[in-house]
């Protein structure tokens, strides 16, 4: 059995009440022992977002994603049922496709083993000749796959519990800031490279703490005195009534101001709902190593062709908001490396205020609870 150093696992004034409480230490952000143990007992045994129906609709359509360092497709079957599997030959380990697309089989770009969108080995060149081969001994490998409100996640804990169980009012709860939930579609990616911890990103979203300092326009966009975070087991929601409809962010159309409603959802995935006509974005943050992510803003529309109206919230956020946030989380983390830095105290106050940071210590706890580090 390996025996972790006890340095390693010391959570220093980290304290189960948020009133009372230190973030976690610094070496949980920087540690690449730190990454491989949540690669282990996060990332590799909860939730984890892939993708929406939308982009896997047709039968044959794919598309893959990251969980952690594990490539995971997502296929629909001529059947049209749904399946996930690890993206990886059974042969010799090439990765089988990339991104996203649509095919009737797919083929192995190495040797050309070809498989059945149900996962069976279809044909492999030669198979007749070598001794013994069994073709049903080399499917691909299955994992965990289930919809919340149309959003695909996987899990590659054969025995987890189900998401929905785990989640609780968390897919009503969205539908009732968006009555076209389910006739969203893909419409837009963007895309980026951060030179920071995962759990430092996630930390820069689950409180409005730096909102009135860092985000000026954003803070017009909502009503932020009235923004209030709230956490339930796996998750926590966001949630801000309209601000003002002539905001420096971009126009929200007269009659469509909407609330802000976000919810981050266990351990790196957030669902965000802005003012204006039916949207959703998904910011998903993905880890790419101990001290590096790769970020996904996606935006789901009405329709697939984003309007003008949706164009400037897409601007907005991609010229202003996220290199506002990135610039704060990559300067935290060349801070959290520094010899006069070990462990901050969280802000959090009796009434949850707007500015409260409640969210952070319960994601803080979970991320313990599941390393096995609170004791
Ligand atoms: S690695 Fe896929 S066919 Fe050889
Ligand atoms: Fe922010």
């Amino acid at each position: 059995m390996n025996v972790i150093p006890r340095h390693v696992c010391d959570i220093g004034k980290f304290d189960r009440d948020p009133e009372k409480s230190y973030t976690l230490p610094a070496h949980y952000y920087t540690d690449p022992s730190i990454y491989e143990r949540e690669k282990q007992a996060i990332f590799y045994k909860s939730w984890a977002y892939a993708c929406h129906r939308s982009q896997v609709a047709e039968p044959g359509s794919y598309a893959t994603c990251m969980v952690a360092n594990q490539n995971i497709v997502v296929m629909r079957g001529q059947d049209g049922v749904l399946r996930a599997f690890y993206n990886v030959c059974s042969h010799r380990a090439h990765e089988l496709v990339k991104g996203c697309g649509r095919t009737n089989v797919v083929t192995c770009p190495y040797h050309a083993w070809t498989y059945h969108l149900d996962g069976r080995l279809r044909s492999a060149i030669g198979q007749k000749k070598v001794e013994g081969f069994e073709a049903r001994e080399f499917g691909l490998k299955p994992v965990m796959l289930e919809e919340l409100n149309g959003f695909i996640f996987v899990n590659l804990d054969a025995g987890a519990t189900p998401l929905a169980q785990q989640t609780g009012n968390l897919a009503a709860d969205m539908q009732g800031y968006c009555d076209s939930l389910a006739g969203l579609k893909f419409a837009h990616r963007k895309t980026y490279e951060l030179k920071a911890n995962w759990k430092n990103v996630a930390d820069n979203f689950l409180e409005c703490y730096h909102c009135s300092v860092a985000h000026p326009a954003f803070v017009d966009l909502v009503d932020i005195k009235n923004y209030r975070t709230r956490t339930y087991g796996i998750h926590s929601s966001h949630i801000s009534p309209p601000g003002r409809a002539d905001n420096t962010a971009y126009k929200v159309p007269e009659g469509q101001e909407g609330q802000f409603a976000a919810w981050w959802v266990w351990p790196n995935v957030t669902f965000n709902i802005f003012p204006g006509p039916a949207n959703l974005t998904i910011l998903h943050i993905m880890p790419t190593g101990p001290e590096t992510v790769l970020e996904h803003f996606d935006f789901f529309f009405l329709e697939d062709k984003p309007s003008d109206c949706e164009w400037q919230a897409i601007k907005y956020v991609d010229e202003v908001l996220q290199p506002e946030d990135i610039g704060l989380v990559e300067s935290v983390q060349r801070g959290l490396h520094s010899r006069g830095y070990s462990q901050g105290r969280l802000m959090v106050d009796k009434d949850r205020s707007y500015n409260a940071e409640h969210g952070l210590h319960h994601f803080h706890q979970l991320v313990l609870e599941r390393l096995g580090d609170l004791r």
